[in-house]
C-alpha cells in the first residue's frame, strides 16, 4: 500500500484564501490586521523565513512591518521596541524570529509581547492556556499539524493513539496537548526513550518533531497509520528532507505529509490565523 499524502500547499492555499476574505471583511470595518516581524541578526535561514511570513501577510492583505535590528542590538533596546509594538493599535501581531543572539536572552524577549499579540503562541501565557483549554494562541506548526489531520476527517482523534516524537516547547510540548484537547491517547517521545520502535509501532498517528534524518523508518510504523512530518534538514546531496524516511515510510503509512510542502507551508499559514484573529478580538 502506498500512503496517500497530505499536500501542505493546497491546504494552505485554501486556508489562507479564507483569511484573505476574513481579513477584507475587518478592513472593510476599519481594523486591518497587523503584523510585526523582527529579525535580529543574519542568520541566513531567519532572513528566508521572515521574508516569506511578511510575503504572507501582503498576500493575504495584511498590515506588516519588518524590523531588522544589527546582531549586536541590546537586550534592552529589543525590549524597548516590542512595549512600544504592544501599544501599537495597527499591530496585533508580534514576532520574534529566533534564534536570537547569544547575548539576548529569548524567554525574557518572548514574555514582554503582550499575550493578546503573542501570534507565535510561545508565551509562558499561551501554552498555559492551551494547556488548560483557555483562549489563547496556539504554536503555528502545531496547530498547523492538527489542521492537516483534520483535513484528512481527523478532527476528534477519540480511541487512536497519537506518538510525538520531541518535546521541544515550540513544537513537542504544544503538539502533544493539541492531540490531548483532540481526545487522543498521547505518548510523547525524546531522546531519553528507550525503544522508539515499540512506541511508534503502536502509534494510529505519529508526529516526528525532532530535527534529525530518519528518525522514523518503515519498520517503526504501523500499516495504515497517518505520519506528520515536521523535521526540516538537508540530506547528504543537499536536498531538503525531513525526519522520516519518506520513500520506505510512504510504502507503510496510509498517510504522509511530504517535505517539503507538508507542514512547512502550514506554519505561516497559521501565523496568518493567530494573527487574523489577534486582530478580530481587538476589533470586537
Ligand atoms: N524560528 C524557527 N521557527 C520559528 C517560529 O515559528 N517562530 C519564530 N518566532 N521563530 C522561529
Amino acid at each position: 500500500m502506498t500512503a496517500q499524502l497530505i499536500d501542505g500547499n493546497a491546504l494552505s492555499t485554501q486556508v489562507r484564501a479564507e483569511v484573505a476574505q476574513r481579513a477584507a471583511a475587518l478592513t472593510a470595518r476599519g481594523h486591518r490586521p497587523g503584523l510585526a516581524v523582527i529579525l535580529v541578526g543574519d542568520n541566513p535561514a531567519s532572513a528566508v523565513y521572515v521574508r516569506n511570513k511578511v510575503k504572507a501577510c501582503a498576500d493575504a492583505g495584511f498590515h506588516s512591518v519588518l524590523e531588522k535590528y544589527d546582531a549586536d542590538l541590546s537586550e534592552a533596546a529589543l525590549l524597548e521596541r516590542i512595549e512600544a509594538l504592544n501599544n501599537d493599535p495597527a499591530i496585533h501581531g508580534i514576532l520574534v524570529q529566533l534564534p536570537l543572539p547569544a547575548h539576548i536572552d529569548d524567554h525574557k524577549v518572548i514574555e514582554t509581547i503582550s499575550p493578546a499579540k503573542d501570534v507565535d503562541g510561545f508565551h509562558v501565557a499561551s501554552a498555559g492556556a492551551l494547556m488548560v483549554g483557555e483562549v489563547g494562541f496556539k504554536a503555528c506548526t502545531p496547530y498547523g499539524c492538527m489542521k492537516m489531520l483534520e483535513s484528512i476527517g481527523l478532527k476528534d482523534l477519540r480511541g487512536q493513539h497519537a506518538v510525538v516524537i520531541g518535546r521541544s516547547n515550540i513544537v513537542g510540548k504544544p503538539m502533544a496537548m493539541m492531540l490531548l484537547r483532540a481526545n487522543a491517547t498521547v505518548t510523547v517521545c525524546h531522546s531519553g526513550t528507550a525503544d522508539l520502535g515499540a512506541i511508534t509501532r503502536q502509534a494510529d498517528v505519529v508526529v516526528a518533531a525532532v530535527g534529525k534524518r530518519n528518525v522514523l523508518t518503515a519498520d517503526m510504523v504501523k500499516p495504515g497509520a497517518v505520519v506528520i512530518d515536521v523535521g526540516m534538514n538537508r540530506n547528504d546531496e543537499g536536498k531538503l528532507c525531513g525526519d522520516v524516511d519518506f520513500a520506505g515510510v510512504r510504502e507503510v503509512a496510509g498517510w504522509i505529509t511530504p517535505v517539503p510542502g507538508g507542514v512547512g507551508p502550514m506554519t505561516i499559514t497559521m501565523l496568518l490565523v493567530n494573527t487574523l484573529e489577534a486582530a478580530e478580538r481587538a476589533a470586537a
